[in-house]
């Protein structure tokens, strides 16, 4: 509810989709996969609903899926149609486009068990939780509770009000993501609601304040949960659109600029080969070994579905 009060446009237009101004997204579909309203079930609803949003369907106890998602992990298309998106070179340490402090840094944030943990509704294996990929993925799980409007998250709750960093343009600062990959982003997160449930009106609205919140170059300070008043943009290659009204110049923990259209570079450094780019074949490679994991998962998917 905090970041909602803060972001208080897109709060108005997601409590509103909930149908009645006292009953959040969080609450009302946690009690109708679950029954009982509280903060152990909220957190197995938004573990579900970002697992799923992450990797793909999975078996889980909530039901079948009503919808098959392919994953932000796995490579897929906008509305199945235009460039192929693969995000995973992100996450898995390929690329230098993580912010350590300032530095643009090779992070590998499946360092906890990848897929596999994930398809047991955990954030990483229970004996790796000092992993970046748990620390991740239990942000995540926060973060949007939050967003969602969780009502039994708080800091002595067995679900945790968000506890990452606050300023999402200082985050994905190195990422130089553009809008396609941010409306793949998007949209899985909002097939994996709707596999669960979730009304496609329901869904539609939460795209679409995720989209106004942070699918935009130059967007003017917020805070998060009390945290950095800082632009939360997310989209932040040149060719993003600008937010309206724009605030490029801003200073402390904003970068709304982002890198100002320098690409992440290749952790490999690979000088084998007698192509042009066997920097860039040394990284694909990469990518396909890890993706090869998590096809593994949606063999699964695919049984349970049947
Ligand atoms: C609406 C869109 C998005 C939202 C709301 C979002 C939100 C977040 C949040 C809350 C964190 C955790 C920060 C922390 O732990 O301190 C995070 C980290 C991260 N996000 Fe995003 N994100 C979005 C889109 C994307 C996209 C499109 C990518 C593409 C690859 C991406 C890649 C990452 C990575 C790699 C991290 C880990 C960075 C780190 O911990 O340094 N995100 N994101
Ligand atoms: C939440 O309700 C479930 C029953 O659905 C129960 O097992 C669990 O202990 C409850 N959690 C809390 C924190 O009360
Ligand atoms: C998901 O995809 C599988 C395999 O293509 C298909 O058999 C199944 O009907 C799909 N499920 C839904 C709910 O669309
Ligand atoms: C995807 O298709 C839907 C429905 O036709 C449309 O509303 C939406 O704008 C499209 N999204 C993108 C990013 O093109
Ligand atoms: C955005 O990213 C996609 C997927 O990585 C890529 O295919 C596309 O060319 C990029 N678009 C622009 C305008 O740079
Ligand atoms: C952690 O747990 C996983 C799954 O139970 C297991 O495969 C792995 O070997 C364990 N790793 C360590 C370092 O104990
Ligand atoms: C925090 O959340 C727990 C579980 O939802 C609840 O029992 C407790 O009253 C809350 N504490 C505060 C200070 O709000
Ligand atoms: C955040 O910063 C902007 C611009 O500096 C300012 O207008 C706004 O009032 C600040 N918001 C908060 C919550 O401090
Ligand atoms: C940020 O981008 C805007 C719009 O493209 C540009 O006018 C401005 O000079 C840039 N600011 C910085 C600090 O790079």
């Amino acid at each position: 509810m905090k970041f909602l009060a803060t972001f208080t446009a897109a709060a108005a237009a997601i409590a509103s989709v909930a149908g009645q101004a006292a009953e959040t997204p969080c609450d009302k579909y946690t009690t109708a996969l679950l029954k009982t309203n509280n903060a152990t079930n909220q957190l197995t609803v938004l573990t579900l609903v970002v697992n799923t949003a992450l990797i793909g369907n999975y078996p889980n106890p909530a039901g079948a899926p009503k919808n098959n998602v392919t994953g932000i992990l796995n490579p897929g298309q906008v509305n199945g149609t235009g460039p192929m998106v693969n995000l995973l070179p992100y996450f898995d340490g390929t690329l230098k486009s993580t912010n350590v402090n300032g530095n643009a840094q090779s992070v590998n944030f499946l360092d906890g068990g990848g897929a596999a943990p994930l398809m047991s509704n955990m954030a990483a294996y229970a004996n790796m939780t000092s992993s970046k990929q748990y620390m991740l993925i239990t942000h995540l799980y926060e973060f949007f509770g939050v967003l969602l409007g969780c009502s039994a998250q708080n800091s002595s709750s067995p679900f945790k009000n968000y506890e990452g960093r606050t300023s999402m343009s200082e985050v994905h600062r190195f990422m130089n993501l553009n809008e396609t990959e941010m409306n793949y982003f998007i949209q899985e997160v909002g097939a994996s609601a709707t596999s669960f449930g979730v009304t496609t009106e329901d869904a539609t609205a939460i795209g679409g304040a995720l989209n106004s919140m942070f699918n935009k170059r130059c967007l003017a300070p917020a805070s998060i949960g009390g945290g950095a008043n800082a632009s939360q943009s997310i989209c932040l290659a040149t060719s993003c659109p600008v937010a309206d009204p724009s605030s490029c110049a801003q200073t402390g923990q904003s970068y709304g600029n982002g890198t100002n259209g320098v690409e992440p570079a290749s952790a490999s450094t690979s000088t084998t080969g007698s192509g042009s780019s066997s920097g860039k074949d040394g990284a694909s490679s990469m990518v396909v070994n890890v993706l090869g994991a998590l096809s593994l998962g949606a063999a699964g998917l695919v049984a349970f579905s049947m």
